[in-house]
Parts: C-alpha cells; sequence; structure tokens
C-alpha cells in the first residue's frame, strides 16, 4: 500500500497527510490494513495516534457505548452525534460511518440523504451492511460521490434474520452467495469490504477473487485488512471476549484501579494536597484575618 495510507507511517514519520478511501482500494494485496472503530474525540485520538489506516464509526457504539443490546437501537442522529465527536479529532485516518439500521432500506434517495448527513457530520466514507441487495443503494451513493464499505457474512443489523450472532458462509452454497455478494458489491464501486465471522478459507477465497481489500474481524489472518472494536482491544469492554479478540491492554481493570486509589486518597483526606490547592496572597490573607496555621503552605 502506497505510504501515504500506511499506520505506519503516520506512527513513525511526520507523514499527516488524510489517508482517503482511494489509498485504502490501492492497499489492496500491501501492507495489512488497520482499522478499528472510535466513537468519540479521545478514542479517535488514541486510534489514530496509534498509528490505524482506518476509523469506523461503527453502529456497535449502540452496545459498546450506549449500553443496549444490539445495533438496532443505533438512529442516525445518534451516528451523527459521534462521527461529529470523532472528526472533530482531527485524525489523519480516513473517517468511516456506518448507516444504522433503515437508514438505507426504505429508497436510494433516503440512503444518499442520510449518507449525506454522516459525511456532513464528519465521514468521509460510509459503510452499509448486505449483499446483492443492496446494489441500487451502492450504485446511489457512488453516484453521489460517496465511498461506500461493504460488509458481508455476519451482519448484525441482519440479527433476527439470521437467528443470532453465529458464523456465516459454512456451508458450500452460503459460501459461494457469499462470494457473489463480494464481487457484485466490488463492481458496484465499493472500495473495500468488512467480513465478519466466516470461515477463513472462505475469507481467502473472497480475498483472491476480489479486486478491493477485504478487512476482517474474526475472519482469519488472509484478508488484506483487519478490524477490531477498539475498547475490545483495549480491554475497556471484557464482558464478552469473543475468539477473534485479542486483547493488547487492561484499561477496564486500570482504569478502576485509578478510580479506586483516587477514592482512597479523598477518604484518607490525602486528596487534594497542599501543593494542588490555591492560595490566596500574604496581603489578602493578612486582610482577611487567614489563619494560615490551620492551612499551611507549602507550595
Ligand atoms: O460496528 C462495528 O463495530 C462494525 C465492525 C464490527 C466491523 O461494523
Amino acid at each position: 500500500m502506497a505510504q501515504q495510507a500506511t499506520g505506519r507511517a503516520g506512527r513513525h514519520t511526520p507523514d499527516r497527510r488524510p489517508v482517503t478511501a482511494p489509498a485504502i482500494r490501492a492497499g489492496k494485496g500491501g501492507t495489512p490494513l488497520v482499522m478499528v472503530t472510535a466513537y468519540d474525540t479521545p478514542t479517535a485520538r488514541i486510534a489514530d495516534e496509534g498509528g490505524v489506516d482506518v476509523i469506523l464509526v461503527g453502529d456497535s457504539v449502540a452496545m459498546v457505548v450506549l449500553g443496549y443490546e444490539d445495533t438496532l437501537q443505533v438512529t442516525l442522529a445518534d451516528m451523527a452525534h459521534h462521527v461529529g465527536a470523532v472528526g472533530r479529532a482531527r485524525p489523519r485516518a480516513l473517517v468511516v460511518a456506518d448507516l444504522p439500521w433503515l437508514s438505507y432500506h426504505l429508497s436510494t434517495d433516503d440512503a444518499v440523504r442520510n449518507a449525506a448527513t454522516l459525511i456532513r457530520a464528519g465521514a468521509a466514507a460510509v459503510k452499509l451492511e448486505g449483499g446483492r441487495e443492496r446494489i441500487p443503494v451502492v450504485n446511489a451513493l457512488v453516484h453521489a460521490q460517496i465511498p461506500v464499505m461493504g460488509h458481508l457474512g455476519l451482519t448484525p443489523q441482519s440479527i433476527h434474520a439470521l437467528g443470532g450472532y453465529r458464523v456465516q458462509g459454512q456451508q458450500a452454497d452460503a459460501a459461494a452467495t457469499l462470494l457473489d455478494d463480494a464481487h457484485a458489491l466490488a463492481d458496484a464501486g465499493c472500495f473495500a469490504l468488512v467480513l465478519e465471522c466466516v470461515p477463513r478459507e472462505v475469507a481467502r477465497l473472497v480475498t483472491a477473487e476480489v479486486p478491493v481489500p477485504t478487512i476482517g474481524i474474526g475472519a482469519g489472518p488472509d484478508c488484506d485488512g483487519q478490524v477490531l472494536v477498539l475498547h475490545d482491544l483495549l480491554g475497556l469492554e471484557d464482558r464478552i471476549v469473543p475468539r477473534f479478540v485479542r486483547r493488547y491492554g487492561s484499561v477496564k481493570a486500570d482504569a478502576a484501579a485509578a478510580v479506586a486509589a483516587y477514592a482512597d486518597d479523598v477518604r484518607a483526606r490525602t486528596f487534594p494536597s497542599d501543593a494542588e490547592s490555591y492560595h490566596l496572597s500574604d496581603d489578602v490573607a493578612l486582610a482577611l484575618g487567614v489563619d494560615r496555621s490551620a492551612a499551611p503552605r507549602t507550595a
């Protein structure tokens, strides 16, 4: 992949040129692409400083941040709110926003209008779930100059239709359908495809056959890139650990320990210290008759 769009370039060189959708498209078969989710300004800064290529403002925000049971609960207004917060971090990484459920299912006009809301909020591309049935929408978005990332395999917005969060494409016919869908999305102009929870062999086949980068999550190591939910990789979310998550931190445990230490200090009256306090000037203290012995000035 071009230097412009590599994560390593972001971290170790002064290259701050923004990563673009065409640069991601050109990354097919090169250095693996790195994508993580972020939902607000601080997590976008963390992701960008970590040198990722793509920040996904995923509709997983519903479960990871907003406390819902599934992604179906999140609205376009919710997504625009979080995309705005990520955009204000001014990341170098490409910001991709998930089109939430029902924002692209009713009509192509509706889909373009809703995608435009996310672009105006700060995204440079959108992601949508589904295969050949989405081709008219992908065509309309591409026609409106909005880069589109596809999403195949386990598509959480179809959770009720799929009957649960399960690995997809395990039978020959399902794998063949997935491959056909991947071809159709690439032909329609998607610049990259997320493959979620599919057998490694199926992801390898799709990656070998389609001309656009595949970005896997639970799809094995042969994809053109990988994506993880930031809160999972940081260990900030620790309730469920899917097989495909690797933890690179224990931020929730570290944060809880920090809060407990703060609570101990407050209860022991060791926080704040005098040095962490503001003081009157000597003149004002004298004029007010303030007794400094009760609060000795140490700094
Ligand atoms: O919303 C999300 O976090 C996603 C990733 C799992 C790809 O779509």
